[in-house]
C-alpha cells in the first residue's frame, strides 16, 4: 500500500493547477444513464473514484471512451470522456459496488426515470457517519415510485413512468437533490424541489442536464423547478473546478507560508472559506487566472467556524481548517453540523502534537507553537489530506499511510505540492 512521506518546513511558492471537481464529475457521469445518446464530459479529474464509477456505469451498459490527447495537451489537464448508454443492460447496482462508493447509489434516479425500475444496494455504513438514504426514498416515492427494501436493496418500480410532484426536503441533502433533479427531468409534468441543496455542483449538473434538453429553473437556490420532458439527448459539458481541492491548497499555503496561484480556481464558489482564511491571516486575491494565496511570516489567528450547507463553510474543508488552526495563536472552535462522526483526524493530528479537545460536535483547538512529524493514517479522504497539510508544517518526517483515500479525491497531490517546493514523495509498497 502506498504511503506519502513529507519533510515539513518548506514554504509553498508557485502555481497549482486546479482539477475538475470530483463531486461534480460523479453526478455528471451518472447523468449519462438518462439518454441513449452520447454525453461528452471535459475536464474530468483522474481520480480513483472516477475510475470506479466508470466500472460501475459499465455494468449498467454505459460505454465509456476516453479521448486521446491532443497536441499540446499534457497529463495536467483532465480527461475527456464520451459516455454512451445506448442500451441499459442491467438496472441492478450490487452491494460490492455501492458499498465501495456511496455516490454510486445515485444511479437509482436515472435508472427508475428511464427504465421504470431499479434495484440498488443500500450503501451501508461509512467512516464519517451513518448516512442514511431515507430522503432519496421519500423523494422518489413523491414522484410516484413504489419502493421496497429487499435483501439489503432498494427496489424501485414505476412501470408507467414517474410523475412530477412537490418534493420538500426536511434537511438539505446534496445527493438526494441531484437524484431528484435527474429523475424529475424525465417525469411527466412539473416537479418543485423545496429546501434543495444550493451547492455549485447542483448548478453544474443542472446546466449539463439543460444542455441535454431538460427544463430546469432555480438550481443554486432553495427552490428548483423541473418541467419533465420525454427524452434527453447528446451534450458536451466541462466539469467545474474543484472548490474543495482549491480550499485545501489555500489552507496548505496559509499553513506553510509562501505565495501560490491556484490556477483555474473560481473565487465565487469559495466565499466563506476564503473569508475564514483571511481571518486566519492569509492574504487572498482573485485574479483573471485564479486565486492568489499568500502568507508572510506573521502568526495565525484562531477562528470560530460552523460547517453548513452551501454557501456556509463546507464540511469537506473542516479537517483541513482544523489542521491549519492547530498552529494558531489562541483557541479555535470548529462545530461540525453535517456529519456526526467527522472527527477521525483529531486523534491523528494529536500524534503530530496538536492540542484538540472534543465536546460533542465541537472541536476546541488550542494552538501550539510547533508540530512534530510522525506516522499517521486516516479513514477518509478529507481527514487524510488534513494530515498532509499538518505534515507540511511539522518538524521532521511525517508519513501518511493509506494513501488510497487521498487518491480517491486529489489528483497528483504529491506532484502539485512538490512543484511548489514541498518535500513530499510517494513511497510505493
Ligand atoms: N442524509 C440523510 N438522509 C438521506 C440523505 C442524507 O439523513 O437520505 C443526511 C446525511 O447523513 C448527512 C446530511 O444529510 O448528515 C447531508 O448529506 P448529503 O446528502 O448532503 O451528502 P452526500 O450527498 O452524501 C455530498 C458529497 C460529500 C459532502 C456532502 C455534504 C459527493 C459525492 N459527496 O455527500 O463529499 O461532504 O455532500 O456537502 O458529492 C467528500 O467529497 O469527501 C464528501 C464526503
Amino acid at each position: 500500500m502506498d504511503r506519502i512521506r513529507i519533510v515539513g518546513g518548506n514554504p509553498l511558492n508557485g502555481t497549482i493547477a486546479i482539477s475538475g471537481a470530483k463531486n461534480a464529475a460523479l453526478p455528471l457521469m451518472i447523468a449519462s444513464l438518462l439518454t441513449e445518446e452520447t454525453l461528452t464530459l471535459d475536464n474530468v479529474p483522474r481520480l480513483a473514484d472516477v475510475a470506479m464509477l466508470k466500472r460501475i456505469l459499465g455494468n449498467h451498459g454505459v460505454d465509456c471512451m476516453v479521448h486521446g490527447k491532443r497536441a499540446g495537451q499534457n497529463g495536467l489537464s483532465g480527461e475527456t470522456l464520451d459516455l454512451t448508454a445506448g442500451a441499459i443492460v442491467d438496472t441492478t447496482a450490487p452491494y460490492e459496488m455501492v458499498s465501495r462508493m456511496r455516490a454510486s447509489f445515485w444511479v437509482i434516479g436515472p435508472l427508475i426515470a428511464r427504465m421504470g425500475q431499479a434495484r440498488v444496494s443500500l450503501p451501508g455504513g461509512c467512516a464519517i457517519g451513518t448516512r442514511p438514504v431515507d430522503l432519496f426514498i421519500e423523494a422518489l416515492k413523491c414522484l410516484g415510485a413504489d419502493i421496497d427494501i429487499d435483501g439489503g436493496n432498494v427496489v424501485a418500480r414505476a412501470p408507467r413512468g414517474l410523475v412530477g410532484n412537490r418534493v420538500v426536503f426536511p434537511r438539505v441533502t446534496v445527493g438526494a437533490t441531484h437524484v431528484t433533479m435527474m429523475a424529475a427531468a424525465l417525469a411527466r409534468g412539473e416537479t418543485v424541489i423545496e429546501n434543495a441543496a444550493r451547492e455549485p455542483e447542483i448548478v453544474d449538473l443542472a446546466q449539463c442536464l439543460t444542455k441535454m434538453g431538460a427544463r430546469i429553473a432555480g438550481a443554486g437556490t432553495a427552490t428548483i423547478h423541473i418541467e419533465g420532458v420525454d427524452r434527453l439527448g447528446a451534450a458536451r459539458h466541462s466539469v467545474m473546478p474543484d472548490r474543495i481541492e482549491t480550499g485545501t491548497y489555500a489552507m496548505a499555503v496559509a499553513m506553510t507560508g509562501g505565495d501560490v496561484l491556484l490556477e483555474g480556481a473560481s473565487p465565487a464558489i469559495l466565499e466563506k472559506p476564503l473569508q475564514v482564511l483571511s481571518e486566519v491571516g492569509a492574504e487572498i486575491s482573485a485574479t483573471n487566472s485564479g486565486i492568489h494565496v499568500r502568507r508572510n511570516g506573521a502568526g495565525l489567528s484562531p477562528v470560530d467556524v460552523v460547517t453548513a450547507p452551501f454557501p456556509g463553510f463546507p464540511t469537506d474543508l473542516q479537517a483541513q481548517l482544523m489542521a491549519l488552526v492547530c498552529r494558531a495563536q489562541g483557541t479555535s472552535h470548529i462545530r461540525e453540523t453535517i456529519f456526526e462522526n467527522r472527527f477521525m483526524h483529531v486523534q491523528e493530528l494529536a500524534r503530530l502534537g496538536a492540542d484538540i479537545h472534543l465536546d460533542g460536535q465541537v472541536a476546541i483547538v488550542r494552538g501550539v507553537s510547533r508540530l512534530r512529524g510522525a506516522q499517521v493514517m486516516a479513514t477518509d479522504l478529507r481527514a487524510s489530506v488534513s494530515l498532509v497539510i499538518a505534515g507540511l508544517a511539522a518538524e521532521g518526517e511525517t508519513v501518511v499511510n493509506r494513501v488510497y483515500h487521498l487518491d480517491r479525491g486529489f489528483e497528483r497531490i504529491e506532484e502539485k505540492l512538490g512543484g511548489c517546493g514541498a518535500a513530499i514523495e510517494r513511497l510505493t509498497a
